[in-house]
């Protein structure tokens, strides 16, 4: 997600010129959510498809850390500084006592409860897909995690904590710029539900198109070049195109895919490790069979 960055760092020169206040955010206000019964298992399961641990591991040097738990603070190198996802498990340190709404404008919004605006490295500009109900019930899942203890690091940035500031607040000018606003994910009706169930879960949580889709002037996902690949997010290499994948061989049909995304190069299929996706396809090995198949027939069906 460097060249995201890079971008945030621009706008963040542009905010200093153009104005404070139109970078402000605007966090939706507690009753923007009705009712709620949280499911656990559901939140469970859209955990996994977003792959919430795999950025919040705790720090590879920490050998004592429990890796099932997203306690943080694994370094994530930008050409900006040296980032650090922070502890998101229910302790004081983490996001324990956060509620509803806090939750909700951090992953849909990326808002944090200070009211100041995350990095778009936390794939929020994806995640504001997601129905409030899934984001709640994702929230319900990670309060019955265990508390862990840890706390997060500043980021590394040559310029310090100045520098973080007008950063931060520039990213609101970047999040105009690149369209940001709440999307929540609308069904085609042309389509069935197993298609939908996939285009939800590759747009939505797993924010597939953050890396698979290239980028525009603005940094945000070119939408007429959706899921058609590009350079990698984070500098090194390319990503492959998720289209045409049944004209061009890469998979004979969705239930082919679908094997792929569960077995990944264990079972012979290339280009499923390298680049950051080895991460993503385990998550996708958790996920139900139907989930799997559901993101298989969305994906065979772009062309
Ligand atoms: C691609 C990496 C990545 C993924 C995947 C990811 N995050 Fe994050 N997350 C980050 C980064 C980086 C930050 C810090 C952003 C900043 O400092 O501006 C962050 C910040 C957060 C915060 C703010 C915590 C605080 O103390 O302010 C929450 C809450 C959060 N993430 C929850 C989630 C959840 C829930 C998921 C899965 C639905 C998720 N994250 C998936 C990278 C990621
Ligand atoms: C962190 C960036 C990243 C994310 C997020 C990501 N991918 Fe990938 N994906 C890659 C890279 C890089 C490769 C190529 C890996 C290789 O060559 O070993 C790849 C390869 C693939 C392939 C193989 C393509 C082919 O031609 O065989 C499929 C299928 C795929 N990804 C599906 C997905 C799906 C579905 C999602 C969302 C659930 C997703 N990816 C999310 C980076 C990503």
């Amino acid at each position: 997600m460097k060249r995201i960055l890079a971008a945030g760092i621009i706008a963040g020169g542009i905010a200093a010129a153009v104005g404070w206040i139109v970078a402000a955010p605007d966090p939706l206000p507690a009753s923007a959510l009705g009712a709620h019964a949280a499911n656990v298992e559901n939140g469970k399961r859209l955990y996994t498809a977003a792959g919430c641990l795999s950025c919040h591991l705790p720090a590879k040097d920490d050998t004592e850390a429990d890796v099932s738990l997203p306690s943080g603070g694994r370094a994530l190198k930008t050409p900006a500084g040296v980032f650090y996802p922070p502890n998101i498990t229910p302790d004081a340190t983490g996001i324990g006592g956060w509620t509803g709404i806090q939750f909700v404008n951090a992953v849909k919004g990326g808002i944090s409860p200070q009211n100041t605006h995350y990095l778009p490295a936390f794939p929020y500009t994806s995640y504001a897909r997601m129905t409030n109900s899934d984001v709640l019930d994702i929230k319900a899942y990670m309060d019955t995690l265990k508390p862990v203890q840890a706390s997060n690091r500043q980021p590394d940035l040559p310029l310090g904590l100045p520098a973080e500031t007008v950063m931060r607040r520039g990213l609101g000018i970047w999040k105009i710029a690149a369209g940001f606003g709440p999307v929540e994910f609308a069904r085609d009706a042309s389509r069935d539900e197993v298609w939908n169930r996939g285009a939800y879960l590759v747009r939505g949580p797993g924010h597939c198109g953050e890396c698979h889709t290239p980028r525009n002037w603005a940094m945000a996902l070119d939408a007429s070049r959706w899921l058609a690949g590009g350079p990698h997010p984070e500098g090194a290499g390319k990503v492959p195109s998720l289209r045409n994948l049944k004209a061009r061989k890469r998979f004979k049909d969705a239930k082919d895919l679908a094997t792929a995304l569960e077995f990944g190069e264990t079972l012979g299929y290339d280009k499923m490790s390298s680049g950051g996706m080895a991460a993503v396809q385990t998550n996708m090995s958790k996920l139900p069979a139907e989930d799997r198949l559901a993101i298989a027939t969305y994906l065979m069906s772009l062309e």
